[in-house]
């Protein structure tokens, strides 16, 4: 092992830094240098915010090319709007850095492919920023699915929604096409997980949206048909996507011999996570989880991937075949 730390930047005053900031901080193997943003005094005022501590040893820049090329950073984290990831990540990784992007990694699945590209000329890690792999109870849910409990998996129910704010409607005055809306910023945990729970691809997309004055979508609903299986049956993946409702962040799988669910993939650090089963001959259980910070975990395991020079455990295919999957989605909710 490799007690070095990887030197990280953040590009971007973004609130998502609420929860990852702290994570860099806190992660054994992991060290903040510097935060950029393009909106004057915001970096810093971010810095104040979330780690009062650090203002002297972080450094803290109005615009991200001094990010870029500050050569005491090793790592980016891109928590940027969903259309501007690829421009930034390719411009960070030609400048040599590693780079966890936030989910969706891109919005095309070419420009995941030019982002791909690039970091195998400069040969840095890339990440998509799947926070919520890194929690143990999704290990538990497919250790659950292998043992064979539930049957064969042929159905699986995403639901996942937070009510927007009024201060925060400028992330949805742009359409769909453009990066706007639910599909793109809740929609990749909804495909992401759906995908997971069959561990295949789906053939085909159908989705309603429902659009706002900007074409972006404040909801979506859909079905991914997974096809069927060996036997015939058919496999379905529905999900359920909403800006304009409570918060939700449960999946649910659904077999032969019964269920699993994940009542909250946005799980915060002191929760006691939950996921509950039950069987078609009268079992049912419930399992609590010790509390587990996703946020810090995911920023660990891309570190120790820098450092000891291994394979992110999401990688590029799982990022274009999520993405193939919105794009169809896009498609779909268009007609
Ligand atoms: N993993 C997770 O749990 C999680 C949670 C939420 C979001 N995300 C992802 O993280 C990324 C950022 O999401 P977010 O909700 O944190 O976005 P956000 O606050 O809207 O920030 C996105 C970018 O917009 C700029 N910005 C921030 N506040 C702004 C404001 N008041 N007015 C204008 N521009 C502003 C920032 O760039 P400048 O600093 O350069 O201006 C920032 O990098 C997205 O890709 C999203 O999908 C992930």
């Amino acid at each position: 092992m490799n007690d070095k730390k990887l030197k990280w930047g953040i590009l971007g005053a973004a609130r998502v830094n609420e929860r990852l900031l702290p994570a860099i901080i806190e992660a054994p193997n992991s060290q903040l240098v510097a935060i950029a943003s393009r909106r004057a005094g915001a970096a810093k005022a971010t810095l104040e915010k979330y780690a009062p501590c650090y203002t002297d040893s972080v450094a803290c820049y109005d615009y991200m090319d001094a990010l870029i090329n500050d050569k005491n950073v090793e790592a980016v984290y891109c928590p940027m709007a969903n259309e501007e990831h690829a421009e930034w990540a390719i411009k960070a990784i030609n400048a040599g850095k590693h780079i966890l992007i936030e989910k969706p990694m891109a919005i095309t699945v070419a420009d995941i492919e030019r982002i791909e590209a690039a970091a195998k000329a400069k040969n840095v890690k890339v990440m998509e920023g799947f926070m919520y792999r890194f929690h143990p109870q999704h290990a538990r849910i497919q250790e659950i699915v292998e043992s064979g409990l539930i049957g064969d998996v042929l159905s699986a129910r995403a639901s996942y929604s937070f009510l927007m704010k009024a201060a925060r409607m400028y992330r949805i005055n742009r359409s769909m096409a453009d990066g706007g809306g639910a599909l793109w910023d809740i929609g990749p945990y909804a495909i992401h997980s759906l995908r997971w729970c069959f561990g295949l691809e789906p053939k085909s997309v159908i989705a309603h949206a429902k659009l706002n004055e900007h074409g972006a979508d404040t909801a979506m609903s859909g079905v991914l048909d997974f096809g069927q299986d060996a036997e015939g049956r058919a496999r379905f993946g529905h999900f359920d996507i909403s800006f304009e409702r409570s918060r939700k962040s449960e999946y649910e799988i659904i077999g032969t011999k019964g269920w699993v669910k994940c009542h909250a993939a946005w799980v915060f650090q002191n929760d006691v996570p939950v996921i509950s089963w039950a069987t078609e001959d009268g079992k049912y259980a419930e399992e609590r989880f010790a509390p587990s910070n996703h946020f810090n975990l995911e920023i660990a395991h891309f570190s120790d991937c820098v450092l000891n020079d291994m394979a992110p455990l999401l990688t590029f295919e799982d990022a274009k075949a999520n993405c193939k999957a919105l794009e169809m989605a896009l498609q779909a909710a268009a007609k």
